[in-house]
C-alpha cells in the first residue's frame, strides 16, 4: 500500500519557558494512499496544530515526517523547497472563507492551476473538469458571495484537488455548515478518497459527519489515539 503521510514522535511546542504549549506530545501517525481519516478531539487538543504541523506550515518542535516517500522533516532539519511541495502534493481546505471573494469559483480554482504553470486552455477544462466533478460546475461563473456555504465549501475541494495532491487536509470543512449542506461536503470528500486515491484526513467535531470513514484518531492533550469505532 502506497504509504502518502508518515509522521513520528512529532513534537510542538509554542513558546517557552513557564509560557510554554506541548500542542502535540509525539504523534506518530500512518496514512496511505485513497485513507479517509476522521480527527476528533475537544477545542485545544492540537487537531488544527498537528495539520499546519504536518504541511511544515509551522515548524515542528521535533519528530520526523515523511510525505509521498520523501523526508520532509527530521528533528530540526527541513525540507528547502516546502512551498513547491505543498503546492503540488497537499490539498488544504479550512472551515469557512477558503475562497478568494473578488474572483468567480472558476477563477478560485484557475489559481492553483496558473501557479502551476499550466497552459490557459488546459487549465481552463482543467478547472472545470474539477468543478463538474464536485457538481458545482453550474456556479462557475458566481462570485462566493453568491454562492451557499456548502457550494462554496465544493469549490474548495474542487480548488485543493486542482494539482491533483497526493493528501488533501481539511480542517472542520462543515463546522460552518447545516447537517445537509455538510453531508454533501463530506460525500465529496469519500469521493475523492475512493475515486482518485487520494488521502483525506479530516477533523471534525461531528462524529455523524464520519460514518463510513475507514480510521478514526483522537486527539487528546497533544496526544493520538486509534479509536476502533464511533463511540
Ligand atoms: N500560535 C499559537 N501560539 C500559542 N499557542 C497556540 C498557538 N496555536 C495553538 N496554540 C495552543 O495549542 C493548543 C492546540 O491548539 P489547536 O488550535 O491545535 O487546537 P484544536 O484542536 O484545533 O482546537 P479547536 O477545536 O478549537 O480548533 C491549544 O492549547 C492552543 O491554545
Ligand atoms: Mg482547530
Amino acid at each position: 500500500m502506497a504509504e502518502i503521510l508518515k509522521v513520528e514522535g512529532l513534537n510542538k511546542t509554542f513558546g517557552s519557558g513557564h509560557l510554554a504549549v506541548e500542542a502535540l506530545k509525539g504523534i506518530d501517525l500512518t496514512v496511505n494512499a485513497g485513507d479517509l481519516v476522521a480527527l476528533l478531539g475537544p477545542s485545544g487538543s492540537g487537531k488544527t496544530t498537528l495539520l499546519l504541523s504536518v504541511s511544515l506550515i509551522l515548524d515542528p518542535t521535533g519528530g520526523k515526517i515523511w510525505l509521498d516517500g520523501e523526508t520532509i522533516y527530521d528533528h530540526g532539519w527541513k525540507e528547502v523547497d516546502i512551498r513547491q511541495l505543498r503546492l503540488t502534493k497537499v490539498g488544504f481546505i479550512f472551515q469557512s472563507r477558503n475562497l478568494i471573494p473578488f474572483l468567480t469559483a472558476l477563477e478560485n480554482v484557475l489559481l492553483p492551476l496558473d501557479l502551476l504553470g499550466f497552459e490557459r486552455d488546459e487549465a481552463l477544462r482543467r478547472a472545470m473538469e474539477l468543478l463538474k466533478y464536485m457538481e458545482i460546475d453550474e456556479r462557475a461563473h458566481y462570485l462566493p458571495a453568491l454562492m451557499s456555504g456548502g457550494e462554496q465549501q465544493r469549490v474548495a475541494i474542487a480548488r485543493a484537488l486542482a494539482s491533483a495532491p497526493k493528501l488533501v487536509l481539511a480542517d472542520e470543512p462543515t463546522g460552518a455548515l447545516d447537517s445537509v449542506r455538510g453531508m454533501k461536503v463530506m460525500e465529496m470528500l469519500k469521493k475523492i478518497a475512493r475515486e482518485n486515491r487520494t488521502a483525506v484526513i479530516c477533523v471534525t467535531h461531528d462524529e455523524r459527519m464520519i460514518e463510513g470513514f475507514d480510521y478514526i484518531y483522537r486527539l487528546k492533550d497533544g496526544q493520538i489515539s486509534l479509536s476502533d469505532n464511533h463511540g
